[in-house]
């Protein structure tokens, strides 16, 4: 098989509807509870895969990002199919970086979705769960999209049913915040008397759930000290009814979400002007729209195999 394979792969970001920090654990991670969405911001990758006696990648990005891992997640990829090949990809950014969104992190899981298909090989889902929690913590959720619940480093997902269709605002201010430095700061305020009230708080929220409704992000507290022009962008949202209005991750982002597309635009009325974020209206993609939007990427490769990926406790 010499023909070279091509598809066009989308990545969309993430939003973190919910995100408490428990307290560091002896690996150096942070324990989490958190609830992940996709959202309709998204990257395009171009992906091209030619069997070949020895790997080479080539990676086209325009912003340079430094140590891309698109690239490690190819290389991850050929090494446990234990195939060689020429790789292509082209990357089209659109998912602001440094700012919660988990672009990076869609890239890579997009490659590692994508990589076996071209090749016409298999990797069940719990081993590209192991190789995507290589890449990041925020990396295995995008191989499955949606809305899902994570514990621990951020790894161990648990698929929660989908939202109803909701619509909203992201405010990307242009500011970077360092994830683990966001980390080292929050760790240090947190106490053992902290982590019982944050888990069982957690537990109601999905218990408790059919809406978005009323997440919290533990990272606020710390970033907004240092940002506070992300505090006003919050209170701003929750002025024009937003429920909830948060941070995404450990920032910078900022969204709210809405139940219909008018109640959108006069949030973007109210938070417009020049200097500020820059917005992008999005809505929250269903894992049922997620998993369309791949098979329409891939189905001319696809020959009948079985997609997406399987866990054998899913079937
Ligand atoms: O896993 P990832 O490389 O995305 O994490 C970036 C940094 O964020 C880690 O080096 C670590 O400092 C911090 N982190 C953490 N606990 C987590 C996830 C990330 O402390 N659960």
């Amino acid at each position: 098989m010499n023909d070279v394979r091509r598809a066009t792969l989308p990545a969309l970001a993430k939003i973190n509807l919910d995100l408490r920090v428990i307290g560091k654990r002896e690996d150096g991670y942070h324990e989490l509870r958190t609830i992940f969405q996709t959202i309709s911001l998204a990257d395009s990758i171009g992906l091209s895969f030619q069997a070949a006696r020895r790997t080479s990648i080539a990676l086209d990005d325009p912003l340079a990002i430094p140590d891309n891992l698109v690239e490690r997640a190819a290389r991850l990829a050929l090494d446990e199919m234990r195939v060689a090949g020429h790789v292509e990809i082209l990357l089209k950014k659109r998912i602001p970086i440094g700012a919660g969104l988990g672009g990076g992190s869609s890239d890579a899981a997009a490659i590692l979705l994508a990589m076996p298909v071209l090749a016409g090989r298999e990797i069940a889902l719990p081993r590209l769960i192991d190789l995507a929690a290589q890449l990041g913590s925020d990396v295995p959720f995008f191989l499955l999209g949606g809305r899902v619940a994570a514990i621990g480093r951020g790894t161990e997902l648990f698929p929660l049913p989908d939202l109803p269709a909701q619509f909203g605002v992201l405010a990307a201010p242009g500011v970077h915040v360092s994830t683990a430095e966001a980390y080292r700061a929050l760790g240090q305020r947190l106490t053992n008397a902290l982590h019982l009230n944050k888990i069982g708080s957690f537990q109601s929220q999905l218990w408790g759930q059919g809406s978005a409704g009323s997440g919290v992000n533990d990272f606020e507290a710390v970033v907004f000290e240092t940002h506070p022009q992300l505090k006003s962008i919050k209170t701003k949202l929750m002025k024009a009814g937003a429920s909830p209005a948060l941070m995404t991750g450990s920032g910078s982002a900022v969204f709210g979400l809405f139940p219909n597309r008018g109640a959108v635009a006069s949030a973007v009325e109210l938070l417009g002007g020049p200097g500020f974020a820059r917005l992008y209206k999005i809505s929250l993609v269903s894992r049922v729209r997620y998993r369309s939007l791949w098979r329409r990427a891939l189905h001319e490769h696809l020959d009948g195999r079985t997609w997406p990926p399987q866990s054998r406790y899913s079937r």
